[in-house]
């Protein structure tokens, strides 16, 4: 008995963990039987590469490495924690809420290729990581779309204006473009249901966000 993973994606700084973690509370009030888990996971030893990757080790642009092998090492991180962390508890019907999944390679690794190679790529992405790694596909993704410049500030804030504490792809501002426009694309290739997060110029509230993600996701865990 298979059960649901609902994958929340976004860029940088667009609040994936506040409303992964909103839906996760909601659902557990509900009575759900939920889990919630994040990627990267760098509670594990399997982020290791990311971890080089991230802090510069293979170059300080992202677009240093090779993206088929940025692909590899988030993938592997995924494989390691649905086989030690949460295949049981999905393979016996559990929902399962994820903070990112295989759905960021396909945005930040798209947003370093040629627009004219992304859907070679992300039919090579879908079968690596689905078919042949053999992780779960989501039942549902949701994308919080943010206007760039309000997730710049959102950061900013995080980080409280020191932009050293950044990653290398936090940093550059290029690469948040792009990002958004490889996001969009595969939103709409991917049928992913987005949710608009800015109104105005600012974000709309945590709470604003939460009730319509929860509308979206009502359908498949009922
Ligand atoms: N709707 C909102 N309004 C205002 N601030 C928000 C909202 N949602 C999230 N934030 C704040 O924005 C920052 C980024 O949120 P969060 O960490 O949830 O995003 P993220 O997408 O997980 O980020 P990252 O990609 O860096 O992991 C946090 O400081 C968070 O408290
Ligand atoms: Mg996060």
């Amino acid at each position: 008995m298979k059960g649901k993973l609902i994958v929340i994606e976004g860029l940088d700084g667009s609040g994936k963990n506040t409303q992964a973690t909103a839906l996760y509370e909601s659902l557990k009030n509900d009575g759900k039987n939920v889990i919630k888990v994040s990627f990267p996971d760098y509670s594990s030893q399997s982020a290791a590469l990311i971890n080089m990757y991230l802090s510069g080790q293979f170059g300080e642009d992202p677009d240093c490495v090779n993206p088929y092998a940025a692909t590899a090492f988030y993938a592997v991180d995924r494989y390691a924690s649905f086989q030690t962390k949460w295949k049981a508890h999905y393979e016996s019907g559990g929902i399962v809420i994820a903070d990112r999944y295989t759905t960021s390679n396909a945005i930040h690794q798209c947003s370093k290729l040629p627009e004219d190679q992304w859907d070679s790529y992300l039919r090579w992405l879908f079968e690596f990581e689905y078919r042949y790694i053999a992780i779960p596909e989501p039942d549902k993704v949701i994308y919080l779309r943010v206007d760039p410049d309000v997730s710049q500030k959102l950061l900013d804030k995080r980080y409280d204006n020191d932009a050293a504490k950044k990653d290398i792809h936090e940093r550059s501002t290029d690469y948040l473009m792009r990002s958004r426009k490889a996001a969009d694309y595969c939103a709409d290739l991917l049928k992913w249901t987005i949710v608009e997060c800015t109104a105005a110029g600012s974000m709309r509230s945590k709470e604003d966000i939460a009730s319509e993600v929860m509308a979206a996701i009502r359908k498949s865990v009922d």
